[in-house]
């Protein structure tokens, strides 16, 4: 009975696209789109839904409505609606483990991030009840939550792609030796599949039709080209309903300026790495994590442009999230890798 008043700790990770809640001694229990649909009320935004619900939303609002994304290439832009979002999920996250007691919350983010915005993501997540805060670098999260032996003297390297952004890392004895952050993500692909159905099929599609076109049949490696699906949506000249169906292949070269600019920031970062360390990333290799690393034949595709062994995370969506769990379990990662 005792253990049911006993406060479990959080981990949060709050992405451009996603926000993940890890509960100590539980794991995962939440994850939801980082969005909030909000009204206008004399000037005050009120938030009538959060996460999946909100997304459901997206491109369909009735009047009045908006549906907000808080965190923009991967900081938070907007610290009032953010707050909410985060004060919704701690809250949840604190029903559903059964604690009483103030929780301390584990968050991860960008290591290019101002003192100022630290600062201002502490004060979130403490007026939404956490009782103390420590910050995790997204990065190392990532290869912890890859299993990277990162506390060795021996170098891992980590590409995280996420909604907004791609962090790319070089990690040994618990810290950065190099980093290049890129703004490309998820959204910049989604947005590519839009700009191709306009200019090729002539039809104007939303945010979350081109998202499904590339989780259904997007691919980074022409192994998969033979697929195809049918897309809805609005005749450029006609302004009527309309369909067309589009093929695998297309949609790969659509995408590909994206998967380039993430080829060349990691070989930027594979250029300004120690040589001695280089050696030890010809042998491990590169881990991928982020939601973006689901992208089909990214693995593949990363390998033969780079030449080096690239391993999908288990869980990718999870990875940072889940390294920042592990610190709450772990006492000696808690000390070595938090601020
Ligand atoms: N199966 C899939 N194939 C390709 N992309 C996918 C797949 N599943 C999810 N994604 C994409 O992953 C992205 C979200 O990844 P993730 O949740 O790691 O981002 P985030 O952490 O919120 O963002 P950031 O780290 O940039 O702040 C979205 O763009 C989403 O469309
Ligand atoms: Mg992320």
């Amino acid at each position: 009975m005792i253990g049911k008043f006993v406060s479990r700790d959080l981990a949060v990770d709050i992405g451009t696209a996603t926000t993940i809640v890890y509960v100590q001694g539980k794991g995962v229990i939440l994850s939801e789109p980082t969005m909030v649909a909000v009204k206008d009320r004399g000037g005050k935004k009120i938030p009538v839904a959060f996460g999946r619900e909100a997304k459901s939303m997206l491109g369909r609002t009735p009047e009045g409505v908006e549906v907000i994304q808080p965190v923009r290439t991967g900081v938070i832009a907007d610290f009032d609606i953010a707050g909410l979002l985060l004060n919704h999920v701690i809250c949840k996250a604190r029903k559903e483990s059964g604690s009483l007691f103030r929780p301390r919350v584990v968050v991860g983010v960008p290591s290019g991030i101002t003192e100022v915005e630290r600062r201002a993501v502490e004060e979130s997540i403490v007026t939404s009840g956490a009782r103390d805060v420590r910050l995790i670098e997204e990065t190392i999260a990532s290869a912890i939550g890859c299993n990277l032996p990162i506390s060795e003297a021996s170098a891992s390297m980590v590409v995280d792609i996420g909604g907004g952004t791609t962090d790319i890392a070089v990690i040994s004895l618990n810290d950065i030796v190099c980093s290049v952050s890129l703004r490309q993500g998820g959204t910049n692909i989604d947005r590519a599949i839009i700009n191709h159905l306009r200019r090729a099929h002539k039809l104007f599609i939303g945010e979350r039709t081109a998202e499904l076109i590339k989780i259904t049949i997007g691919s980074a490696h022409p192994s998969f080209d033979d697929q195809r699906m049918e897309v809805q949506g609005r005749g450029l000249s006609t302004g009527l309903p309309s369909g067309v169906v589009v093929n695998a292949r297309e949609i790969r070269e659509a995408i590909d300026e994206v998967l380039m600019s993430i080829v060349y920031g990691i070989k930027q970062t594979l250029e300004s790495t120690p040589p001695e360390l280089s050696g030890d990333i010809i042998s491990s290799g590169i881990s991928l994590a982020g939601g973006g690393a689901m992208l089909k034949g990214l693995d593949k595709y990363l390998a033969e442009k780079l030449g080096l062994k690239v391993t999908l995370a288990a869980d990718p969506q999870n990875a940072v999230v889940h390294g920042a769990g592990l610190c709450l379990e772990n006492r000696e990662l808690f000390a070595s890798v938090l601020k």
